[in-house]
């Protein structure tokens, strides 16, 4: 048990001109494919999102290719099942007991302090892609069994106990990069890319609120010379 503990990492997408990196949200989605869809869904984001400019940015013929390849959907009109297409979502979870993943990086805080505040989000990031690559990588290796349920011990679970087996080991993902694939590196990709799937328009939204934020400078300082002339008269 203890105090649950969330690891600060670096993501590229923190701040107010953060990015996301679009090889890192590839090989998250490697990640996702090769070893959480075992489990987890994504039920609420389109295949076909895959493509967008910001995300993983693939090709649309990469898409058709991967959703074909990884995924099969039960079709109402053909009564049957046939591969996933660019139009449908990611399928949702079939195993039991894992939650859907499609919102998970802003549903759990990582950071709560001081005081319950949530100050430390200013510093650290907002602390859902945080807490979910801490989740992967704070393992200790202890288990038990409770009524007939086998926990594992994690540093950054609530509780310190969880339901789910560690999924990730050293060199589990073969990444198509070449990129280093410690559980570290891996948990890190995995979580930037539910941070991609949670909030996928982050980066149009950082860019509408810049626009704004120098077109009010802008109006403010004619503001302030408009007054000026205005009362030069006077004075
Ligand atoms: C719970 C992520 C692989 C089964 C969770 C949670 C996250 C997560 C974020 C929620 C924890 C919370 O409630 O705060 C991932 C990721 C995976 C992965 C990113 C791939 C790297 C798997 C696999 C299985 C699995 C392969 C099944 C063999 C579960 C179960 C829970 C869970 C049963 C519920 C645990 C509990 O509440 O005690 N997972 N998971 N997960 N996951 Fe996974």
């Amino acid at each position: 048990g203890g105090e649950a503990h969330v690891e600060d990492f670096a993501f590229s997408f923190e701040g107010p001109f953060g990015t996301y990196d679009q090889f890192q949200l590839q090989r998250g989605l490697q990640v996702f494919t090769e070893v959480c869809a075992a489990c987890h869904g994504l039920k609420f984001v389109p295949l076909r999102t895959l493509a967008d400019e910001g995300g993983p940015h693939y090709s649309e013929d990469e898409v058709r290719a991967y959703a074909e390849q990884n995924f099969e959907v039960y079709d109402e009109e053909l009564e049957d099942f046939r591969p996933a297409k660019p139009s449908d979502n990611f399928p949702a979870n079939t195993g039991a007991g894992a939650p859907d993943l499609s919102l998970m990086a802003k549903a759990r805080a990582g950071f709560h302090g001081p005081y319950g505040l949530g100050i430390n989000q200013f510093v650290k990031g907002i602390g859902g892609p945080e807490y979910i690559a801490s989740l992967l990588a704070g393992y200790t290796g202890e288990e038990k069994e409770e009524a007939g349920t086998i926990l594992y011990e994690n540093h950054a679970f609530p509780g310190g106990w969880i339901s789910m087996a560690p999924p990730l080991s050293d060199g589990l993902v073969e990444y198509a990069d070449g990129h280093d694939n410690s559980v570290h590196h891996m948990a890190q990709d995995v979580s930037a890319f539910l941070m991609w799937t949670a909030e996928p328009k982050m980066m149009a939204r950082k860019q509408a609120g810049f626009t704004g934020v120098l077109f009010l400078v802008i109006l403010s300082v004619l503001l302030y010379l408009t007054n000026k002339r205005i009362w030069s008269p006077v004075k």
